[in-house]
């Protein structure tokens, strides 16, 4: 039997809104409580605030069916559902790097009050081990006579596949400390464990841990391939098939060993900062996450050097055009984007940046000054001596080289174009066949040969 007959979640970010719209999918009612008005009223409009694929569209759907309800006033919402999530942002603390959960407090501040019925109350938002009784302390505190059980439920979708990510979880994670919340949070996730997502039950501290250890294990395993991406440039050895070969084992895996310029976004960064934070004060620092913190730091900076090395050692009065903005592709966030690293960068050292970005454009707009904002992708490269891909999007996957090469400026006539390419987007052979001097992650530089020479992986693109 269904006991769930609403649902609130509280804070409509990324998370929040993602999981809301979702679940409203998954057939339940849900009502959506922020207290930014003009956001309500602008996603009721139709106007998602963040890009993510197919996002809309399910919102337009279940906002039709009735099943989907957004509102600004938590005490008549929170009167009517069973399950409350709280899905605010925690920000990263700017002196300390510990989560800031101010916004998670003032929703318990707010909800103590309002709990003179049982309810289920679900922490979605990523929070340091201990938020739970933190949470339950200050409902307790306020209002001794509140009824509730305290659950922890962490998410794992990644923006630009966050739908995806919601409806196909690999596990779902559950922390309660009652039968009765154990058994809501099963009926709830009975549409997605019937699809053959396992739920693992644990305490709230070991879910709270969960996520924490996750984001974190998948920063190191991306700092560490970065790594082994500078030593192959400089052993002359491929991190594509280093990886490759290094993923077919079985203890190991294929994902997340993709090297790059550095990795971004709201919660890698921030969520290796609050683990670090979280451990020192408890007592067992974790020197790995130390390092990954600092090597990720580098790896941006060491960016930085590696376009100006590859632009014959200055990029002082050059233009470059520079593909992507996003922290990755197919979303619109610019948080800690290794694009914002690299081109206050390159500008600090005399570059003139004209960008382009199919969806980040935007949001990257108070964080640059002095930047050329392009039309398209050709309109950035039009003019530049340099181009560096540093999102993975499509499109730039895709380059007319033909093209490229014609409206590119040859600052020397004698030299060949120069493509710089951060993740690897392209072939070695297939870049310098066209004609350009090709800059990569992980792989040695390559310069274009005589159309008579061919290189061995040449040969190997042939036969396939
Ligand atoms: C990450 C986690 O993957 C999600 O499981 C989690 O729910 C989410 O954080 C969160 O805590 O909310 P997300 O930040 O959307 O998701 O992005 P990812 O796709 O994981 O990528 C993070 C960064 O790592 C990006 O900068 C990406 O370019 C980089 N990356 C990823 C690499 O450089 N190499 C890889 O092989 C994979």
């Amino acid at each position: 039997m269904n006991n769930i007959s609403c649902i609130t979640m509280i804070g409509s970010g990324y998370v929040g809104l993602v999981s809301g719209v979702c679940f409203a999918e998954l057939g339940f009612k849900v009502i959506c409580v922020d207290k930014d008005l003009a956001k309500i009223q602008a996603i009721q409009a139709g106007k998602i605030p963040i890009y993510e694929p197919g996002l809309s569209e399910l919102v337009q759907k279940n906002l039709a069916l009735g099943r989907l309800l957004f509102s600004t006033h938590l005490e008549s919402v929170v009167q009517q559902s069973e399950l409350i999530f709280i899905a605010v942002g925690t920000p990263t603390h700017p002196k300390t790097g510990e989560a800031d959960l101010s916004f998670v407090e003032s929703v318990a501040f707010e909800l103590a009050p309002l709990l003179n019925l049982h309810k289920t109350i679900i922490v979605k938002s990523t929070v340091p081990v201990g938020t739970g009784q933190r949470i339950k302390n200050i409902l307790k505190k306020l209002n001794p006579k509140s009824k509730f059980s305290m659950v922890s439920n962490p998410e794992f979708l990644r923006e630009g596949s966050a739908v995806f990510d919601f409806m196909n979880p690999d596990r779902i994670i559950v922390g309660t400390e009652t039968v009765t919340a154990r058994q809501m949070m099963d009926q709830l996730y009975q549409p997605l464990a019937v699809k053959g997502s396992p739920i693992v039950h644990s305490n709230i501290e070991t879910a709270e841990l969960i996520k924490y250890t996750a984001n974190c294990f998948l920063a190191t395993r991306i700092a560490f391939v970065n790594e082994i991406a500078s030593l192959c440039e400089k052993l002359s050895a491929d991190v594509e098939n280093v990886m490759l070969g290094v993923g077919l084992d079985k203890r190991i895996g294929s994902g997340y060993l993709k090297a790059g310029p550095g990795f971004g976004g709201s919660c890698f960064p921030k969520d290796t900062q609050a683990l670090r934070y979280v451990a020192e004060q408890s007592g067992a620092p974790l020197q790995i996450l130390d390092s990954v913190i600092l090597a990720n730091e580098f790896r941006k900076k060491h960016m930085i050097q590696k376009i100006i090395e590859a632009c014959n050692g200055t990029v002082k009065g050059k233009t470059l055009a520079i593909l992507g903005l996003a922290f990755k592709a197919n979303t619109d966030d610019v948080r800690d984007s290794a694009a914002i690293t690299i081109i206050t960068g390159l500008q600090e050292k005399g570059a003139k940046i004209k960008v382009f970005d199919p969806e980040a454009m935007e949001k990257a707009e108070n964080l640059l000054s002095n930047v050329y904002f392009a039309k398209d992708v050709y309109d950035a490269i039009s003019g530049a001596e340099s181009v560096v891909i540093v999102t993975e999007w499509e499109i730039f996957a895709q380059l007319d080289f033909n093209r490229v090469k014609r409206i590119m400026k040859n600052s020397d006539e004698h030299s060949e174009p120069l493509l710089i390419d951060l993740r690897n987007l392209y072939s070695t052979s297939f870049v310098t066949k066209a004609g350009f001097r090709y800059s990569s992650v992980g792989r040695p530089i390559a310069y274009p040969l005589p159309q008579t020479e061919k290189r061995v992986e040449e040969v190997a693109d042939e036969l396939h």
